[in-house]
């Protein structure tokens, strides 16, 4: 790494989609404030059941709307001086000045929201970059035929630690040499492509190895112990990786024989360049049992499992940030091979976050 490009954790990419919850979060009329790219902003949804997002400062003197209330009409009431904000962001009621003309510019700033799949995404940066960039699809996340896991947590690290994470598998070992990792995995030769995912610039590496050795877990959760097995990571943007794993029996992948899966949603959402909201969906086909017990669900045991598969990724991230925010000195990272992926997701977030300096 040369000294002008950035650190992982000096990057923050304002002009990307990033998760702020899941659909059932947002109740009518409901408010609910969430930090994204240090912007604190302010959501609800609508009568007519649209997620709106704003700046969660009054225009007038900088309360908090989210510490308002709903009145009448589903216009909602700053708990200062009483300005009454309509769903559009726009000021149509000032108690001190009744009767008065309302100044247009009297308004909240608005950001851009989709909601989609179960998920409610926001743009925290400028919507003139929008252009044809969508969140990702998340279909299983809302399929009756998946069944999931969820779990958010706060991470002391910047959302990139995260990404590189997800996008480098040869960390199993050691990391999670005592859940899901085995030495062995970090060796499989993968292939790595560039494109774009839904008008987002995306990094997929695919690895596959055929009458191979699983980790006792992945053999639990997916049946297959000696197994023919298909992994895929893939970052779409700064705020999602999808990654996944499929099993099936050695020598059965050509004629897609018993396959068992699981496709993971990680949806990273910076807080600041310090701090992020890590979102985790695993999901799963309805009816896939455990291969260690057939009579509990595999998405059960996936529940306890990843807890801590995970909890030794944040140990990780959070190590890393503490250590990024040394002064390098005479300090050089080496990238190895096995960091293609990695380097690859680095050098489109590093292009991303350069274009908005
Ligand atoms: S600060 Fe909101 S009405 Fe005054
Ligand atoms: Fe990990």
């Amino acid at each position: 790494m040369s000294s002008s490009e950035p650190k992982a954790v000096d990057i923050m990419i304002l002009n990307a989609w990033y998760k702020v919850g899941f659909s059932d979060e947002f109740e009518t009329e409901e408010l609910k404030r969430h930090v994204v790219c240090e912007k604190v902003l302010v959501f609800w949804r609508t009568a007519e059941g649209e997620v709106v997002g704003f700046d969660d400062r009054c225009c007038h003197k900088r309360m908090p709307i989210s510490a308002g209330r709903f009145l009448e009409g589903g216009v909602v009431e700053c708990p200062y001086h009483g300005l009454a904000f309509n769903s559009e962001g726009q000021c149509v009621k000032i108690p001190s000045a009744p009767g008065a003309p309302i100044p247009k510019r009297a308004r909240l700033l608005s950001y851009k929201v989709i909601e989609q799949d179960g998920v409610v995404w926001v743009w925290p940066g400028d919507a003139e970059k929008i252009g044809n960039v969508r969140p990702p699809a998340t279909p299983e996340i809302v399929s009756p035929d998946w069944e999931h896991i969820i779990g958010e947590l706060h991470i002391k690290g910047n959302s990139v630690l995260m990404i590189e994470n997800g996008l480098d598998i040869t960390h199993f070992y050691p990391l999670h040499g005592n859940t899901i990792g085995q030495a062995a995995d970090s060796v499989i030769e993968f292939d790595l492509t560039t494109g774009e995912t839904n008008g987002c610039d995306s990094v997929t590496v695919t690895r596959q190895a055929d009458n191979y050795p699983q980790s006792d877990d992945f053999a639990d959760l997916l049946t297959h112990q000696q197994a023919d097995s298909y992994s895929i990571q893939t970052m779409v943007g700064p705020g999602t990786i999808i990654a996944g794993r499929t099993l099936w029996p050695a020598g059965g992948r050509k004629e897609n024989k018993d396959p068992k899966c699981l496709k993971n949603y990680h949806f990273l959402t910076p807080i600041d360049r310090k701090s992020h909201k890590y979102t985790y969906v695993v999901n799963m086909p309805k009816g896939q049992m455990s291969g260690r017990d057939p009579s509990v669900r595999a998405v059960d045991r996936a529940k306890e499992l990843f807890k801590d598969v995970f909890a030794e990724d944040i140990w990780a991230i959070e190590k890393q940030q503490e250590m990024c925010e040394l002064p390098d000195g005479e300090y050089r990272e080496v990238l190895l091979k096995s960091d293609m992926a990695l380097a690859r997701g680095r050098k489109v977030l590093d292009d991303l976050y350069k274009k908005e300096l």
